[in-house]
């Protein structure tokens, strides 16, 4: 059976010979009648080598934002916001003027090639203030509703593409394998099945065939590609531990943890994009023992992923991904371009990579059929985007960014990702005239609560966004009299039921590493660096929870993190209750929804919790596998 990707390339060949005469919008690429594949070939023939390295190269905003020129002189195809590369004004128009700006330096190169702005929307678009924020992937994971998980990724698209990008990051479809990783909470649990199920994030964010060109649509990717979750943690590691690291393992089982799922994101949900992951593979278990850059593999790139299971994408690198490849410059850019990476993320030399990958195409080292092969993979999506029609930003959608609507979709995906795992004395859910004295370092703080990827890379407990802390749900949500005091020093009644909301602060990538290098310092946090990660709760937290659950009628205890945290006896035994929270976004008045029973409890862990550090990892099907919970649980109030 011819695969897509050979038929389409045949149908560009044929196309190419007997090129019609231009339609009614003057070229033939540019009339929105004819067929995609024939207006790709058309564009195609036109374009010089410079025209084509161009649509391979993406730069950051920062390189352009205040003379956008280079766009035209380089003729970019692509410009993307990291975490926290923000416009000035960090408003939706400011963000649809600042792309705008963009795209008008892209459409005066010669071809009028439309640019693609792409943004990590992995939790609704965190970048931008006043975005909806929806739980962190391991909350949806916890929610087992597919349904839900498509909804909110719709909702993310809609406020995405009406401020300007029409392309995400999104999903990660990573199965995390050890929880001492700092992107845990970015998977959608450590099973691939689950991972599957969850896959109608896709959709939500591109919708069926034809749609992606619609304003509440944008390009998806998944990531990372692959065994970005599966990586062995290195305790001796420079920087960080396990992020990035590598993925010792047998063809079998790296098909199993972390190729499977990508079979269904192309072959199913038609996924536009795919990133590498930095992690490489190391195939020790079947006797070679020499780790592979992800970003260099052309067997599973090239091989597996575009041939064998048909991606008809385009593969876009992670930030500098081929800069971890061995070897000089010209060698990573020959290599990763081999691979079968179409598009390279260099916010910082992509100059440089211009140049270099011209040599290289000029040498022969990189042969022209790579490059044309590249390019007619990222015309394609630019044409299913609609962007040679209306390439700038349709703002129909705008006033919808942060609407009550939305909020009350991030309110509903916070509840039902919420696992109770313990329920002692049916101390849950409280009565609606409870008097509730509340406690802890995540009550009432929103940036902790939304974690990593809000307004800046790293998230901070100094991020602030519109929404609801948990403790304005519980406020919301009782008539009975409320005390909150986060170290607990407040008088405590008897009469009271007592929430203590512990957990972790914000962070991103390997700075959420278990032992892992600490983040500069969040401008709130007056010079105070963040602690080291340790999956254990603070002594302050641990010490709230004995007081508030020693002196109340009975006591929940609420974690509020990317992952499972180590409980220690004390703590599990003082508390009547324990909810595992995860990272709930921008509505953690969902979570106050389950502790006072206006939603039922229903979640179930979409990870192994452990009884201790040196448990992990632990994954469902271990040979003695003995959690302290164990994969699937999660009791219910209803
Ligand atoms: C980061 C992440 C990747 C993200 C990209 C752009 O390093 O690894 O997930 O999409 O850079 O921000």
């Amino acid at each position: 059976m011819l695969h897509a990707r050979r038929l389409l390339t045949i149908t560009i060949a044929a196309f190419a010979v007997a090129a019609p005469a231009a339609g009614a919008a003057g070229l033939p690429y540019e009339d929105p009648s004819l067929p995609i594949p024939q207006r790709v070939a058309d564009l195609m023939s036109r374009m010089t080598l410079a025209d084509k390295i161009g649509q391979m190269t993406q730069t950051e905003r920062y390189q352009v934002y205040d003379d956008a020129s280079p766009i035209t002189t380089y003729r970019l195809g692509a410009i993307l916001s990291g975490g926290g590369s923000t416009p000035t004004d960090n408003t939706p128009a400011a963000w649809a003027d600042m792309i705008d700006r963009f795209q008008a330096a892209a459409l005066a190169t010669p071809l009028h090639i439309p640019l693609l702005y792409g943004i990590d929307s992995v939790h609704g678009d965190g970048n931008m203030y006043g975005a909806t924020v929806f739980p962190h992937n391991i909350g949806l994971g916890a929610s087992r509703d597919p349904g839900l998980v498509r909804a909110v990724e719709h909702v993310t698209a809609e406020e995405t593409r009406a401020s300007g990008p029409q392309w995400t990051f999104a999903p990660c479809i990573c199965s995390a394998q050890d929880d001492r990783w700092g992107r845990t909470y970015e998977s959608f649990g450590e099973d691939p099945a689950l991972v599957e199920r969850m896959e109608t994030a896709i959709d939500g964010f591109q919708g069926g065939p034809g749609q992606l060109k619609d304003p509440d649509r944008v390009l998806a990717t998944a990531k990372h590609f692959a065994g970005d979750g599966d990586t062995k943690y290195d305790p001796n590691a420079n920087g960080y531990k396990i992020d990035q690291g590598v993925s010792v393992t047998n063809h079998q089982d790296f098909y199993d943890k972390a190729l499977r799922q990508y079979v269904p994101a192309v072959q199913d949900h038609h996924v536009g994009a795919v990133m590498p992951s930095y992690s490489s593979v190391d195939w020790t278990e079947d006797g070679v023992g020499n780790p592979i850059k992800m970003h260099a593999n052309q067997e599973l790139i090239s091989g597996w992923l575009k041939g064998d299971t048909g991606f008809d994408g385009f593969v876009i690198s992670d930030w500098e991904g081929i800069h971890q490849i061995p070897g000089d410059w010209a060698t990573q850019v020959k290599t990763g371009v081999n691979a079968g990476i179409d598009m390279m993320m260099e916010p910082n030399s992509y100059q440089s990579f211009i140049s270099t990958l011209t040599t290289l195409v000029n040498s022969g080292d990189v042969p022209m059929g790579r490059i044309d092969d590249a390019v007619s993979r990222i015309l394609t999506k630019k044409f299913e985007l609609g962007l040679f029609e209306h390439p700038y930003t349709d703002r129909t959608n705008i006033d919808k960014i942060g609407s009550a609507a939305h909020h009350a979709l991030a309110r509903r995906a916070a509840a039902e990702s919420q696992v109770l795992l313990k329920n002692q004395r049916a101390a849950l859910p409280f009565r609606g005239n409870a008097n509730v004295y509340v406690a802890g370092s995540n009550a009432d703080n929103i940036g902790n609560q939304a974690g990593g990827w809000t307004l800046t890379w790293q998230g901070g407990s100094t991020n602030v966004i519109p929404g609801t802390t948990i403790l304005d749900g519980i406020r919301e949500n009782t008539s009975g009299h409320v005390t909150y005091s986060q170290d607990a020093s407040a008088p405590i009644s008897r009469s009271a039921v007592g929430v203590v909301v512990v957990g972790e602060t914000p962070y991103s990538e390997g700075f959420g590493d278990v032992g892992g290098p600490q983040w500069a310092y969040d401008p709130g946090d007056n010079g105070v660096p963040r602690p080291v990660k340790d999956m254990q709760l603070s002594a302050a937290d641990k010490a709230a929870v004995d007081k508030v659950c020693a002196q109340t009628v009975k006591c929940a205890m609420v974690i509020v993190s990317g992952r499972p945290l180590i409980l220690d006896p004390a703590q599990r035994n003082a508390a009547d209750a324990i909810v595992a929270s995860w990272l709930p976004g921008s509505e953690g008045a969902g979570v106050a929804d389950d502790l006072f029973g206006l939603r039922p409890f229903t979640g179930k862990l979409p990870v192994s919790w452990p009884r201790s550090l040196a448990q992990e990892p632990i994954n469902k099907g271990d040979a003695n596998y003995d959690p302290l919970y164990p994969f699937g649980f999660g009791l219910t109030t209803k």
